[in-house]
């Protein structure tokens, strides 16, 4: 019966409160949100929510904090329509609505005892950020932890702090590139497929975690496989225009698959025969 409740309540829309609001770019802010009444989101890294604003519109946005933080969680919303450039007007101490957490995250259990390339790309860090702080947290559940980040220019770089943290690390290997950047960058220059070749991995034991572009995952996935991991060991998470987000309307549809139930992580030996999925 408590299975049925929750479950029936990820249908409905919570209202909840933003507690804070951060400008990371001239494109994206970052938004911690908590649920009305202190209700714990329960997520897995990789899934995302439907965020409404009344009387604007309803958006599925990536849930970009780990579960690990239990209070709150977070939101990175780049500005690119009706609703999301509303999204970027609030405050905090306004509402909004959620649904959710919907879709099939990344799998925890399978990874944990194993190696992890992840690879993000743009806005792509932001659903890895949770599964990123999630891993940090239970550090010693998983084996090397390689981190390679891609992005447009420096400006364009989303969680500065967290990225330095990642790097100072010792048990993460972090790397990071700019498409193009000005002579003052002492950083790597380059798209992120030049970074793949240099990490050293055992294949057998590594699971690729790719997030970023529809244009980035061909030639990621070619590397990828060239460095003999195994296609069911690559995961990807997909984008694609959603409605209901629980698998009713069919917006999402991918030939056979629907992306927000089904997905929006699949392992590459799942839709590579898909020609709509690149
Ligand atoms: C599972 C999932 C997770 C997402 N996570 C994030 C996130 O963490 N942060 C974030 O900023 N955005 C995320 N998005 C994309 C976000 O949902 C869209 O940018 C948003 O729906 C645009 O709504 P709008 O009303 O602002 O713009 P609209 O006016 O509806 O559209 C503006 C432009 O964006 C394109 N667009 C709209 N929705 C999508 C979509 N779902 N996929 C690709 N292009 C789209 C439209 O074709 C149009 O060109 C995610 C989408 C999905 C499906
Ligand atoms: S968004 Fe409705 S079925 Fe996926």
């Amino acid at each position: 019966m408590d299975k049925m409740v929750i479950k029936e309540s990820r249908y409905i829309s919570k209202k909840a409160k933003i507690l804070r609001s951060v400008r990371m770019t001239s494109n994206e802010m970052l938004f911690e949100i908590t649920l009305e009444g202190g209700e714990s989101l329960d997520h897995e890294p990789g899934q995302f929510v439907m965020a409404s604003i009344y009387g604007v519109g309803e958006v599925p946005v990536s849930i970009c904090s780990s579960p690990t933080a239990r209070n709150s969680f977070d939101l990175c919303v780049r500005a690119v329509g009706k609703v999301t450039h509303a999204l970027h007007k609030l405050e905090p101490g306004d509402m909004i609505g959620i649904r959710g957490p919907y879709g099939k995250g990344f799998p925890i259990r399978i990874l944990e005892g194993n190696d992890l390339l992840i690879v993000a790309g743009g806005l792509g860090v932001a659903p890895l950020r949770s599964l990123i702080n999630y891993v940090l947290d239970n550090r010693r559940d998983f084996g090397k932890v390689h981190i390679l980040l891609g992005c447009k220019s420096p400006k364009d770089m989303l969680f500065i702090n967290e990225l330095d943290s990642w790097n100072e690390r010792m048990d993460v290997h972090y790397e990071c590139t700019v498409d193009r950047a000005e002579p003052d960058w002492a950083g790597n220059v380059g798209v992120i497929t030049t970074l793949i070749p240099g990490v050293d991995l055992e294949p057998e034991r590594t699971f690729a975690v790719v997030v970023g572009p529809p244009v980035m995952y061909k030639f990621v996935i070619k590397e990828l496989l060239g460095k003999n991991i195994p296609e069911r060991q690559i995961l990807v998470s997909f984008e694609r225009h959603m409605k209901c987000g629980m698998g009713k309307c069919g917006r999402c549809q991918i030939q056979s698959v629907y992306c927000c139930q089904d997905g929006p992580v699949f392992n590459y030996e799942q839709i590579k025969h898909m020609s709509e999925a690149f």
